[in-house]
């Protein structure tokens, strides 16, 4: 398995596979507006920087990667941070070790970066995630708690170098 930035070409593909964990996770709680928000990889890449896992070609998980502050996709960031969003593997192929990988290597980038700390939101149905994230050494922030919409809890989490 290799970690690289997502191609133009896989936009379409990455796209479905995060739509599919997504779906798989949240079922019929995952409405059709965010479904197209999650599928749209090229968004995203063109904003920040989105990696794939593969093998052989085939995508096996994603991830976004959000540098800093400045980027549009920033969510909740303080100066200095860097974001995971949207971390997802092809239910065919989670619990192989591709949603962990894909996370450390979002951490390493930041670390080479000079970041003071990764930060992500995550949600409560998100066991699987939490898990990963608090194994790699991830602490719940509940001050940097938010709920953009009626009912939508986002759980902060910080890793700091
Ligand atoms: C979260 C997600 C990316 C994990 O991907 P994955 O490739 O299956 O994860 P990994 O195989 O790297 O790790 C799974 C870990 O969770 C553990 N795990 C498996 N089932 C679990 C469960 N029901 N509850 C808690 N932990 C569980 C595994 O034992 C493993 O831990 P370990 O490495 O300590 O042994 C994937 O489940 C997914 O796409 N979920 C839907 C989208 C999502 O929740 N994204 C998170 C956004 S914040």
């Amino acid at each position: 398995m290799v970690i690289r930035p997502v191609r133009p070409d896989e936009y379409e593909t990455a796209g479905a596979l995060v739509a599919s964990a997504y779906r798989e996770l949240l079922q019929d709680a995952l409405d059709d507006g965010y479904a197209d928000h999650i599928r749209n990889v090229r968004w995203r890449a063109e904003r920040s920087d989105v990696y794939v896992a593969a093998s052989d070609e085939r995508l096996l998980g994603c991830v976004t990667y959000v540098a800093d502050i400045s980027s549009p996709l920033a969510e909740g960031l303080l100066a200095g941070e860097a974001e995971i969003r949207m971390l997802a593997v092809d239910p065919d192929s989670q619990g192989l070790g591709v949603g962990r990988a894909l996370a450390a290597h979002c951490i390493e980038l930041a670390r080479q970066q000079g970041a003071v700390a990764v930060f992500l939101h995550s949600t409560a149905e998100m066991q699987i995630a939490r898990h990963i994230y608090q194994s790699l050494g991830f602490v719940r922030t509940p001050q940097r708690d938010d709920e953009p919409d009626p009912g939508v809890l986002l759980l902060g989490f910080r890793l700091e170098f």
